[in-house]
């Protein structure tokens, strides 16, 4: 715990708070950003007693309203990749706003002080456990697919076992891209990863932004700018190739099954898991 305690002459406390409803597996929000109209990012207080690796989701999610007929309230929980790394004493999600989505229209409403719902069950397969070791990591993400790469881009380990970090993020907009951009800007500074990893640490990062319905310096699907070659000679590596690279893929479902298809049949890469760490591995959280 690191919160102040202050000491308050009780004649001029103020009135009690109204006693919220008991959550199960509560968690306080502590930061709410809204990143673009449909994006935002929030952190919570973290469970003390919650390991996770880096790279892992979550269930996460509100209480539904009461049942018209019985009056019961459920939990009403999504699958979420942990954005903050594991040493984190908080932790981090970047959601999507879903107008009429039956979490994240409330979700997104959520202020400093609100509790939400987090089950302390970490699951996931993109961890480092899952790959062999490698010269060079590539994380693809889509969207809020980065979000398991926010985890992974502060976590000690990717730069203990890689000499160069890839990260392509693949948006539909500029402003989309945010998130991700300031993030990434944010690692210069850290001071674990510069103290742990040696100062210029970031140096191993290579990040390629592309926007698909904006104007933008890059422009066009991963994929594609992978199948012509334009994303290797502008990134100035060789193709994917599994004597040295590994992979990590985060993103809408099409995308997800089309670089698995790329990577089996024109890499010769194929998909590792938990159990037998292998050269690539893929988000099942949005499969299920
Ligand atoms: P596009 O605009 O060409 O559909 P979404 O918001 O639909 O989840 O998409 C996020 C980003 O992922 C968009 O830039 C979108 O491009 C891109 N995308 C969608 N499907 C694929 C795919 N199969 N391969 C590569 N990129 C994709």
């Amino acid at each position: 715990m690191n919160e102040m305690t202050t000491v308050t002459d009780t004649a001029t406390q103020p009135a009690p708070e109204k006693a919220k409803p008991a959550l199960p597996d509560a968690q306080t929000v502590t930061e709410v950003k809204h990143w673009t109209d449909k994006l935002f990012s929030f952190r919570v207080t973290r469970p003390a007693s919650l390991r996770f690796r880096s790279g892992e989701f979550v269930m996460i999610g509100l209480m539904n309203d009461p049942d018209p007929k019985t009056g019961k309230v459920k939990p009403l929980l999504r699958a979420y990749s942990i954005a903050s790394p594991a040493w984190d004493e908080e932790m981090e999600f970047y959601s999507i706003k879903v107008e009429d989505g039956p979490l994240t229209s409330r979700l997104q409403h959520i202020q400093p002080g609100d509790e939400i719902i987090l089950r302390p069950k970490p699951v996931g397969t993109l961890v480092h456990d899952a790959l062999l070791p490698g010269k060079r990591i590539w994380f693809f993400a889509t969207g809020t697919g980065f979000a398991p790469f926010a985890s992974l881009l502060r976590e000690p380990q990717t730069y203990e076992d890689y000499d160069e970090v890839i990260i392509t993020h693949t948006c539909r907009t500029v402003g989309e891209l945010q998130y991700g951009r300031e993030l990434i800007e944010s690692l210069k500074d850290d001071e674990l990863l510069n103290e742990l990893i040696g100062e210029g640490f970031w140096k191993k990062i290579k990040y390629y932004p592309t926007t698909t319905r904006e104007e933008s310096p890059k422009m066009g699907r991963i994929t594609d700018l992978m199948r012509s070659g334009e994303a290797f000679a502008d990134l100035g590596v060789p193709p994917l190739n599994p004597d040295t690279d590994r992979a990590m893929i985060c993103g809408n479902l099409a995308f997800n099954l089309e670089l698995k298809d790329l990577f089996e049949n024109t890499y010769g890469l194929e998909e590792g898991a938990n159990s037998k760490p292998l050269h690539f591995v893929v988000e099942k959280a949005f499969l299920d």
